[in-house]
């Protein structure tokens, strides 16, 4: 039987560590002052670097307006797994909370890559924001070689039971799910829509084992080269709920596409 709950539609803009103050504000005043508006339905999420999101914070509940999705969630691209403690540069969930961040970004690749988060250490930020309640976006994903020798699915599998597998089924309901490959970040290259939407579908497999029924509506977002060009194609997948984004999300006019597009591609679905 067809499940009647639907995953709400999600473009999110990771900034990676891109901006400086000036950049950070102007790019906020643009994305807020199109949300503003209420045109949509799709929900926005912007996640600049640490020191900008007080600012963006700010600027975000400066502008919500009455209309539609007008809120802009922010979102932290990182936190910490442990409470507090003696850990020099880190940044703590509770320190995202106090500021008035609703979610943020773990086990993103580059994180995996340059600074060894395992999939326990994710699976524990996972857990700690979800206690504090902010919204966890965590991120799963093949390497180009794990793609090519045909092992992505037993990779993203992996990845989704260990990071996610100790919570309990309500707990996993609550999490937003990137599928981003890493071969197709930063590259240019994109998956094709076959190639998303079959991860996304398997996702949402490996989902319905750790949340049950209420895996239909964890929204699972394509991340990697994902560009005004290619989005509609992309976004028009069934187990595909939306994007994250990199660089286009740098760009307000592109981010901007990117939330019209899921917003005309989801309403005609
Ligand atoms: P690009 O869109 O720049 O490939 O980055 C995707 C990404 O890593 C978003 O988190």
């Amino acid at each position: 039987m067809a499940s009647l709950m639907k995953a709400r539609t999600i473009v999110a803009g990771n900034w990676k560590m891109h901006t400086d103050l000036d950049e950070a504000r102007k790019l906020m005043e643009a994305l807020a002052g199109w949300s503003k508006a209420g045109r949509s339905d799709v929900q926005m999420i912007v996640a600049p670097p640490y020191p900008f999101l007080a600012t963006a914070v700010d600027r975000a509940s400066a502008s919500a307006g009455t209309g539609r999705n007008s809120s802009i969630i922010i979102a932290a691209q990182n936190c910490h797994e442990e409470e507090q403690g003696a850990f020099t540069g880190e940044v703590s969930v509770r320190m995202l909370k106090s500021l008035g961040v609703d979610a943020c970004i773990v086990g993103h690749s580059e994180r995996r890559q340059y600074y060894g988060e395992t999939d326990t250490i994710v699976g524990r930020k996972v857990a700690l924001l979800l206690k504090h309640g902010l919204q966890p976006i965590y991120c799963c994903g093949e390497r180009r070689e794990e793609r090519e020798d045909g092992r992505y699915r037993d990779v993203v599998s992996a990845q989704l039971h260990e990071a996610l597998g100790a919570l309990t089924p309500g707990e996993v309901a609550k999490v937003i799910v990137a599928y981003e490959p890493v071969w197709a970040i930063g590259t240019g290259l994109t998956a094709t829509p076959e190639q998303a939407q079959e991860v996304h579908g398997f996702i949402r497999g490996e989902l319905r084992l750790l949340a049950g029924e209420a895996a239909s509506a964890i929204p699972i977002l394509y991340g990697g080269s994902c560009k005004p060009e290619n989005a509609a194609g992309i976004f028009a997948g069934s187990d595909i709920n939306g994007g994250l984004i990199g660089g286009a999300a740098l760009v307000a006019d592109s981010f901007i596409e990117l939330m019209r597009i899921a917003q005309q591609v989801k309403s005609s679905s």
